[in-house]
């Protein structure tokens, strides 16, 4: 049987991941390593935990004998690596955290794939690959044109970005050094099911359906180019199964919103969903993030042409699925935001 090891699968992209494979596979089998930090959740994963042919283990990545035991105990064809700290505001206070998880988490597991899989200098087991789910933020920011392409140079502005584009460069570092099979992706902006309600859209949904105010950075007018995470997810699979070892692929969504138009969306979104009729005044502009990127736009073209991907939601119909999933799954944001998470939610957001 084909077995992943996919790090981070409690989280909001990873869990996603998992229960896609899950349900389109049924001769694969999935091992879930995650450390389970405030940002994984477990009750993301209830529709598939009881498949026989999914594991998860609660380590962390940077624990070398934890990984080691994984891999010593099973043959791991594929590691598909989404553990991170992912939140750029977060990395702002406290960026340390997001070297250990980002960086060392990363050369850990590289390490520890390396070992398994080697099998002579420069030789390794066939159908076994390294991906590294890497993000655009690392490419920095865009002025008002152009786009990333695969070339375009790193220049990350924040500690999250900058963890990032790391990691890229220590994957990179292992197929330059010892030709060890990997792939890297870097997708833009994720939104859907099961992202923690800190990141824009989540956040957003939340806060106008408990009653309180949307804080926009800044003027709003920075652009994101947002994709819905089964979009991203299905690229990830094809990149597993088609991706040229040592190959960057680019995904985005082609699809370029400022944070303003994507705020009053969710209102005019909600207002249709619930029949309520809440006003554009609950926007509230705020101090701007520091270092904050202007805009991203993802060229796409590579990973289309080559791996035959395409952005199969618009966003009209991603942004109201979205917005559905969190009206339907009141509970789920409740136990983040009034449950098992409420500490660490009142410390971030409600101080
Ligand atoms: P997330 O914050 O929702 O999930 C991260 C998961 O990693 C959590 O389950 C957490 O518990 C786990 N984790 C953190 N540190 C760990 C450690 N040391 N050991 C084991 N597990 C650990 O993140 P996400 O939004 O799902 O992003 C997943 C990956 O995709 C990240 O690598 C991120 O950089 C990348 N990415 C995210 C986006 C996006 O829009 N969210 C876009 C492009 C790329
Ligand atoms: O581009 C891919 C990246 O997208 C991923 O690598 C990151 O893991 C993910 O967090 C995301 O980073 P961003 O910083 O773009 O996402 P975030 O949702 O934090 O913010 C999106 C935009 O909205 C950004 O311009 C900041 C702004 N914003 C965000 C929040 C949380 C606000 O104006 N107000 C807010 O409260």
């Amino acid at each position: 049987m084909t077995t992943y090891l996919v790090t981070g699968g409690a989280g909001f992209i990873g869990s996603n991941f998992i229960i896609y494979m899950l349900k389109k596979y049924s001769d694969i089998k999935i091992i879930n390593i995650d450390s389970l930090t405030y940002a994984g959740n477990l009750d993301n994963l209830s529709d598939i935990e009881n498949k026989s042919n999914y594991n998860f283990v609660k380590a962390d990545i940077c624990d070398f004998d934890a990984v080691k035991k994984i891999f010593s105990e099973n043959d791991i064809n594929f590691v598909v690596n989404f553990a991170a700290e992912s939140h750029v505001d977060r990395s702002i206070n406290e960026p340390d955290v997001f070297v250990k998880t980002n960086v060392f988490g990363t050369v850990n597991l590289l390490n520890c794939a390396k070992n398994s899989w080697q099998i002579g200098e420069d030789k390794y087991k066939e159908n076994h690959k390294f991906i590294q789910v890497s993000t655009d933020e690392v490419y920095g920011s865009l002025g008002e044109e152009g786009y990333f392409t695969e070339t375009t140079p790193l220049s990350p502005h924040s500690p999250y970005s900058s963890s990032k584009a790391s990691a890229d460069l220590f994957v990179k570092a292992y197929f330059d050094t010892y030709k060890m099979p990997v792939n890297i992706t870097r997708c833009s902006n994720n939104y859907g099911p099961y992202q923690f309600p800190e990141k824009l859209i989540p956040l957003m949904i939340n806060n106008t359906l408990s009653g309180k105010k949307l804080p926009v950075y800044g003027d709003g007018l920075q652009i994101r180019d947002w994709l819905y995470v089964e979009d991203h997810v299905k690229a990830i699979e094809l990149t597993v199964q088609k991706g040229v070892y040592g190959e960057i692929y680019n995904i985005g969504g082609n699809n370029e919103k400022t944070n303003i138009d994507i705020i009053k969306n969710i209102i005019n979104c909600i207002n249709e969903e619930t029949g309520k009729n809440i006003d554009y005044n609950i926007i509230e502009y705020v101090k701007d993030r520091k270092g904050h990127d202007r805009r991203y736009a993802i060229d796409a073209s590579k990973i289309e042409n080559k791996l035959g991907w395409y952005p199969e939601t618009k966003f009209e119909d991603g942004i109201k699925k979205t917005i559905k999933w969190y009206l339907d799954n009141a509970k789920w944001l409740n136990n983040i935001t009034s449950g098992s998470y409420k500490d660490y939610y009142k410390q971030m957001y409600e101080n």
